[in-house]
Order: structure tokens, then sequence, then C-alpha cells
């Protein structure tokens, strides 16, 4: 049936963008279920510790095991063929890519790295080291929100559309812009193309300039798209 996202964290009550819009029709529908976990209710001890100091000194604290493992066992009795992720820096960059095979698991467990670091015997028991992007959070819990978000809207009868996914970077090209009512706003005219009810004409020129603005601002993308097509 639908997907299972379980996110283990120490902010759980940042977590309510997930609960909005079109991630909260896709729980309603039974296609997604996500379930927020707080780290501290997997501690033993009367303090509910979640990190201590790093072994070697230094500044800054390190996210413990016991609690990590005991989250991890207790949630996959529920989400038995989930894959377990850890977000942090030092992860594979996550891309569309990514999205796309996360969307066809059976369920994922999220871990909500710590910028300053999680205990590296955690790794023994996460299937894939997640990073956003190249620039530092700090926590975990953005890239789990951006990932379950990514995830979400790929798996089938999400999206209200129900078009088939076919995205920018599945396609290596930016899109074309947009523009909605009115036809001159502030002296700014919308292109007459787009106006002439002329499909073949609109396409076109669509196609055109999803080809300039990738060429002009991501040549990076531009040359994966001319590879990917043969030039054609
Ligand atoms: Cl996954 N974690 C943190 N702390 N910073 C990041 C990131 C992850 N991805 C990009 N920056």
């Amino acid at each position: 049936m639908g997907m299972r996202i379980d996110v283990i964290t120490i902010f759980p009550e940042i977590f309510t963008p997930l609960q909005s819009s079109i991630l909260k029709r896709a729980a309603e529908k039974k296609l997604l279920e996500i379930n927020i976990h707080d780290l501290r209710d997997f501690t033993q001890d009367r303090h509910r510790k979640v990190d201590d100091a790093p072994y070697g000194g230094g500044r800054g604290m390190v996210l413990k095991c016991e609690p990590i493992f005991a989250a991890v066992k207790s949630i996959k009795k529920q989400n038995k063929k989930a894959q377990v992720l850890l977000t942090t820096p030092q992860g594979k960059l996550f891309t569309q890519e990514s999205a796309r095979e996360f969307s066809r698991e059976k369920g994922l467990i999220i871990i909500c790295g710590h910028y300053e670091g999680v205990d590296e015997r955690v790794l023994s028991i996460v299937d894939g080291e997640v990073s956003i992007g190249d620039y530092v959070l700090t926590g975990g819990e953005l890239p789990a929100m951006v990932i379950a978000d990514c995830v979400a809207r790929l798996i089938p009868g999400v999206r209200p559309d129900e078009a088939p996914v076919y995205d920018s970077f599945e396609k290596c090209l930016l899109d074309w812009e947009c523009y909605t009512r009115p036809e001159v706003f502030n002296g700014m005219r919308v292109p007459d193309v787009l106006l002439s009810g002329n499909h073949g004409q609109i396409s076109d020129w669509r196609r055109k300039r999803a080809l300039e603005r990738t060429r002009e601002r991501r040549p990076d993308l531009y040359g994966k798209f001319l590879r990917e097509n043969n030039n054609g």
C-alpha cells in the first residue's frame, strides 16, 4: 500500500509544515503516512540525555548511539522494510534521481543528524547518508523535510493534477516562464505568442525558452541535456 516515512529528531515540533496541503491530502488518501518521533522518548536515563561531549575533546556535542539504536529498532517493528537514512553534510548529494529511487521504497526512516556530529557507530544501522547541498545547516531537520516532500510528491496519486511526473531535473531542462491574468501589469506585457491561441507556436516557444534559460543559467545542466539527447 502507501509509503511510510518515520523521522527521528530532537526537534519534533518543527515538523508541522509536513502536515499541510499536498502531504495532508496524501495522508488522508492513505498514500503516505509520516510519523515524527522525539529522540528523547527513546532514552533510558533520568535526564533523557541524547548527546554527549566528543571523545578526543573539542567543541560541541555528539548524538549518542543508544537512543538512536532504540528508536530505529522500535520503529522497524512497524516499518519493517524501511531504508534507514541519516541526514549529514558528509552524505551523498540528494537529487531528483535519489528522490525517484526513495519513492519506490516501502518505507523510509530518516534520522536527523546534528551538525556537530553523530556517533560514527550509528552508521552500522544506516543504509544511506544524505546531504541536500553544499552549505551547512544547524541540523538535519530541514533536510529531512526536503527529502520527505520531494519523495512524497512522486508517489502515484499524491499530486492533485495526476499527470505523470516528468520534472525539470529529469528532463535536464529548466521550466519556461509562465504568466496569468492580467495581460498588462505595471506596463509589463504577457508575450503575444501566449495570447495567440496557436498551440503549435506556443509549444515551440516554450521549448525554445526552456533551452535558452537552461543554457544561460545552468550550463552544467544544459551540457547534460545535450549528452542525454545526442544533440537532438
Ligand atoms: Cl543533511 N545536514 C546539515 N546539518 N547541513 C546540511 C545538510 C544536512 N545538507 C546540506 N547541509
